[in-house]
C-alpha cells in the first residue's frame, strides 16, 4: 500500500533503523523498486528527483500517478517523495500529484538564505500536509564554499544544524558527512562519530545523500550512529544500464523493448533487495 513518507521515517527512528528511498526516473525503477521492497519484505520510499520531471517534459504527474500505483499494488509500505527540489512550483504541485513529502534543496545558497527559503517551504509544505525534507552542507554561508553539500569533503556542522531545524522547521535534515553524489563505485568512508554529534544536536531524523556511493559495512555502521533516511539513486541506474547493455550486446539486432526492459527491471529489484537486506539492522 501506499503510505506517508513522514510515518515509515518515524517508525525507522522508533526502531533505530532506517528506511531507504530509491530514486525513480522510469516505469521499470518503480516496478523493479517495488518487487524488490516485496522480495526483502521491507518498506521503501520511491522518490522522483526535480531532474527526473525535467525530463519527462516538467510535468509531475505522469510518472507520481504510475510511481503510486505500482506502490498500491504491493503488501508491503510504499511512500512517495519529490527529491531535490528547487523550483517552488514544483513543491506547489506536489500535493496534488501525490506526494506526502518533499526534500526542498537549498543547500547550495548561503546560509541566511537557505535558511529563508527553506523557512517558506516548511511553512508551505506543513499547510499542504507534507512533510519536509532540507540539507544544509556547509558552515558558515562564507563566499566560496562549495556549491554542493554533497561534494566529497564538505561537511555540516552540527551547532550549526541545530540551529538551522530551529529556524525552518523543516521535519528532517540531509546532511554532508562524506558521501558524495553519482558514485558509480562504493568507495566513499563516512564520518561516523560526525553522524552522531549530528544525531545528538539536531532534534529531527537525519538523511544520508549519495549513499550509492557507500560500502555495506559504512551505510550499516551510518545507521547505527544515527542515519535514519538512505538515499540510493545511481546504484540501481548502474544495474539497469548493465543489464540493457548485457541483452544488447548479445542480441543486437533485438527491437522488442521488453526483452531489454525486463531483465534491466529484475536487475533494480535485485539491487533493491540488497541494499534493503543489508539495512535492516
Ligand atoms: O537524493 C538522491 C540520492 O542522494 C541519491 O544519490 O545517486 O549517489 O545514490 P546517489
Ligand atoms: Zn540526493
Amino acid at each position: 500500500p501506499l503510505v506517508p513518507t513522514g510515518e515509515l521515517v518515524a517508525r525507522a527512528a522508533t526502531e533505530h533503523g532506517c528506511v531507504t528511498a530509491f530514486n525513480v526516473i522510469t516505469l521499470e525503477h518503480a516496478e523493479g523498486t517495488v518487487a524488490g521492497a516485496e522480495a526483502a519484505g521491507r518498506p521503501a520510499i520511491l522518490q522522483i528527483s526535480e531532474n527526473a520531471v525535467r525530463y519527462h517534459g516538467g510535468r509531475l504527474g505522469p510518472l507520481a500517478l504510475a510511481a503510486a500505483a505500482v506502490a498500491r499494488s504491493g503488501t508491503v509500505d510504499i511512500a512517495l517523495h519529490l527529491d531535490h527540489v528547487t523550483d517552488v512550483e514544483l513543491l506547489h504541485q506536489a500535493a496534488d500529484a501525490g506526494f506526502s513529502s518533499v526534500m526542498f534543496d537549498a543547500g547550495a545558497l548561503p546560509y541566511a538564505e537557505n535558511v529563508a527559503a527553506t523557512a517558506s517551504a516548511a511553512r508551505w509544505a506543513h499547510e499542504a500536509g507534507l512533510w519536509l525534507e532540507a540539507e544544509l552542507g556547509y558552515v558558515g554561508g562564507k563566499p566560496g564554499s562549495p556549491a554542493s553539500a554533497h561534494a566529497a569533503g564538505v561537511r555540516t556542522d552540527p551547532a550549526e544544524a541545530a540551529d538551522y531545524v530551529a529556524r525552518t522547521g523543516v521535519d528532517a535534515l540531509a546532511v554532508a558527512v562524506g558521501s558524495s553524489h553519482a558514485m558509480t563505485e562504493r568507495s566513499a568512508s563516512l564520518d561516523h562519530a560526525l553522524i552522531e554529534r549530528l544525531r545528538e544536536a539536531v532534534p529531527v531524523p537525519l538523511v544520508l545523500h549519495g549513499s550509492s556511493g557507500v560500502p555495506d559495512d559504512e551505510l550499516r555502521a551510518a545507521v547505527r550512529a544515527g542515519m535514519v533516511k538512505i538515499n540510493v539513486g545511481t546504484a540501481l541506474n548502474v544495474a539497469l544500464t548493465r543489464a540493457v547493455r548485457d541483452v544488447l550486446e548479445k542480441e543486437p539486432t533485438l527491437t522488442d523493448p521488453r526483452k531489454y526492459l525486463g531483465p534491466a527491471r529484475d536487475a533494480v529489484a535485485a539491487t533493491v533487495h540488497d541494499f534493503l537486506t543489508v539495512l535492516a539492522v
